[in-house]
């Protein structure tokens, strides 16, 4: 592990609060996640610690009072459950949501990487690399440069002169992470979007993050894959409900989530899958 002696901070959040207004809900019907916990999701409800109602206007507190340091050489996994936070976090750090209170300040730049990031399905992936390559601030010369690199990373080979519709899920992940981390980001953000790698994919992904982070970057990683966390990351987050209930050494925070929502063994399945396997 990078050692630095003293900590230099990246990102400092502090008492972060995001709320979604969610227009055209239907009065009476709860739409938060965690509905399904039925009780609980009732008590909290009416509690009013989930969603408050003022007509057709539902509120969604997302991310509550969340406060942290992340230094430069960490590279930081965010876990938790379906809806607890972590991809508004991971938004609200990038600046593409406004915190509803508290602040975020950060010493780099952020790029973010997540399943929704922007490329063009009608496009190809050359056209894609060329311009996510100019969003990074690349020049054309310097993207032409470093287009084979990109290629070979992703591993598509000749898909790349397709259009992205008629790649795979993992596919397009690939070419994703390839292009985001083709300029050394001083914050890297990936959300989910090793989920869908291979193993060799895997392998080459978490090389690179340990890369960045001894070019003095910062990365946040959102996966419910808690061998990835274990395997990538100096340190957690656990988000609950929006709000951050563990933030330690990876292996440690992941052991206590685990210990938690233990993982059901899935019956052999040929799908590649999100979660542990
Ligand atoms: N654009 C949005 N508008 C309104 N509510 C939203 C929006 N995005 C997320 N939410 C709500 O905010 C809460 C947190 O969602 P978020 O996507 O951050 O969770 P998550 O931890 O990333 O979940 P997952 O593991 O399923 O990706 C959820 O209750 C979700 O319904
Ligand atoms: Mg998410």
């Amino acid at each position: 592990m990078a050692v630095h002696p003293e900590p230099k901070p990246s990102v400092v959040v502090s008492h972060l609060d995001i709320v979604y207004e969610v227009f055209g809900a239907k009065r009476g019907r709860a739409v938060a996640a965690g509905e399904e916990e039925g009780g609980l999701g009732m008590v909290e409800r009416l509690l009013g610690q989930r969603e408050e109602k003022f007509g057709h206007v539902q509120k969604v507190h997302a991310v509550k009072d969340v406060s942290f340091v992340a230094n430069v050489g960490e590279s930081i996994g965010i876990i938790g459950r379906n809806g607890s936070g972590k991809s508004t976090l991971l938004r609200a750090i990038a600046g593409l949501i406004p915190p509803t209170s508290g602040s975020v300040w950060l010493s780099g730049e952020p790029s973010l990487l997540g399943v929704n990031a922007v490329l063009l399905g009608d496009l190809t992936g050359e056209r894609n690399i060329m311009i996510g390559g100019q969003a990074l601030g690349l020049s054309a010369k310097e993207i032409r440069s470093r287009f084979n690199d990109i290629v070979e990373f992703s591993g598509i080979g000749d898909f790349v002169y397709m259009p992205m519709k008629a790649y795979s899920s993992g596919m397009g992940a690939r070419l994703r992470f390839a292009i985001s981390t083709a300029k050394t980001p001083d914050i890297l953000m990936v959300d989910e979007a090793l989920a869908t790698g291979d193993a060799d994919f895997k392998a080459r992904s978490s090389e690179r993050i340990t890369q960045i982070r001894k070019d003095a970057g910062t990365v946040f990683l959102v996966s419910h894959s808690n061998n990835t966390v274990k395997e990538m990351c100096t340190r957690a987050l656990w988000m609950e409900k929006g709000r951050l209930i563990a933030d330690g050494p990876a292996e440690e925070v992941v052991t206590a989530y685990q210990k938690t929502f233990p993982q059901k063994k899935k019956p052999s399945s040929k799908q590649t899958s999100a979660t542990d396997s």
